[in-house]
């Protein structure tokens, strides 16, 4: 089957929401992604922030393999070995209790949002209302688009769900004055990345953290793009030094294997009981094998090894500034941004990088997104650089 047959049976059969690029993926090796046609690209997007290991690594494809020729799926009827061996090496030596797996980011932001309504049922208090920020992303299904503040995902689908408000991301001061009596929980991201990369001020998100905590109410975080090392260190609220009491992960957990996570601290983390959320295929036996080895890869070595990545990365891009119509350069580990003009069209450079066999996202058409698999290596950055040069000093600006 060529481009063009897979292109005809996509249009055909399957739902248009997708911008694609013109590019089929048949392959992945390393850090390099081979397309229909056998063409090579060094993957700096690894599957939008999910391939933690790259492609094919022995460690995670000996995982799933003995996996599925043992057990793949038993359901939540039964006790599940696996599940079992996951919860306990995601939770040991952090500060979290207790965690429930699902299987995507938006299900992870669900359980959690569930998760407060069920905490503040038990405390027989009314607090129904969840604070997020503006320019927030939190997912697609009724009640996380609804919590995502950008208007362009939710305005379409009234009647929305309530118990949802958001203010402006960044001002400590509004997100203050916006803890009124209903207000449960608060639930921001350590760097907002949907359309700049904005990292959140220190002093900011210490605040927020510790305003909530002089309320009494719930501090969570969505970890599901920045979690299992994507910033240099396992969670990125360590780089912020506090303690939230939620926090939900997918994407990078299972390494390309549907899985996600909410790990919780203190009483919320036993509000839950027996009948109160559940899910069919969530921690199945072959999505805790996968994400077991993407753990124990993070704990022996790749989480410093992103950090040292990410440093090496921020470096190099550095050298971008040079160009004026290089605006700003931000991100954290390897989730990075550069912003260039938006004279220039971002998916302009995309284009001439993936001719040069390199793969890179762009976000807001003039934000070009780096988010490569965790094992990415100085060389494969150099070339990433080397040639984004290449593209910058043929750029009339
Ligand atoms: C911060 C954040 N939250 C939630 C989600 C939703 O995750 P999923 O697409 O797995 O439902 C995403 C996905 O991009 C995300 O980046």
């Amino acid at each position: 089957m060529d481009l063009n047959a897979v292109k005809n049976l996509t249009s055909k059969n399957y739902m248009n929401v997708f911008s694609r690029r013109n590019v089929c993926f048949v392959k992945g090796e390393g850090n390099v992604l081979t397309d229909i046609n056998g063409k090579e690209y060094i993957d700096f997007v690894s599957g939008i922030g999910v391939n933690t290991l790259g492609y094919n690594h022995p460690k995670l494809t000996s995982a799933i393999i003995n996996q599925a020729q043992t057990l793949i799926h038993s359901s939540n009827l039964f006790y599940n070995k696996e599940q079992a061996i996951l919860s306990e090496k995601l939770l040991e030596g952090t500060i979290f209790n207790k965690l429930f797996l699902v299987n995507s980011g938006a299900e992870a932001n669900e359980c959690a949002f569930k998760l407060v309504r069920k905490y503040y049922k038990l405390k027989n208090t009314s607090k129904p209302t969840i604070l997020t920020a503006i320019g927030s992303f939190h997912g697609r299904t009724l009640a996380t688009l609804t919590a995502t503040g950008q208007s362009s995902h939710y305005s379409q689908y009234a009647p929305l769900p309530e118990g949802f408000r958001h203010v402006p991301y960044g001002d400590f001061q509004a997100l203050k004055e916006s803890i009124t009596d209903d207000v449960g929980a608060v639930m921001l991201e350590c760097i907002q990345s949907r359309n700049n990369i904005t990292v959140a001020e220190y002093d900011y998100l210490i605040n927020a953290y510790a305003y909530c905590r002089s309320k009494g109410i719930l501090f969570m975080l969505d970890e599901i793009q920045t979690g299992m090392g994507r910033t240099g260190k396992m969670y990125a609220f360590e780089h912020f030094g506090i303690q939230p009491d939620i926090i939900t992960v997918a994407k990078g957990l299972g390494g390309g294997v549907p899985i996600g996570a909410v790990l919780a601290r203190g009483s919320v983390a036993k509000a839950f009981n027996i009948g109160d959320h559940g899910s069919t295929l969530s921690g199945n036996q072959l999505a805790c094998s996968a994400a077991t080895a993407v753990v124990d890869e993070l704990k022996n070595g790749l989480l410093l090894h992103a950090e040292q990545m990410g440093e090496y990365l921020k470096n190099k891009l550095a050298f971008f500034y040079k160009y004026k119509f290089v605006e700003e350069i931000s991100g954290l580990g390897l989730l990075m941004g550069v912003r260039i003009s938006d004279k220039i069209n971002g998916n302009h450079v995309v284009s001439m990088l993936m001719n040069r066999g390199i793969l890179v996202n762009v976000t807001k058409k003039n934000v070009i997104k780096l988010t490569p698999p965790l094992t990415i290596t100085k060389e494969e950055i150099d070339k990433l650089i080397y040639e984004l040069d290449l593209i910058f000093q043929n750029t009339n600006l």
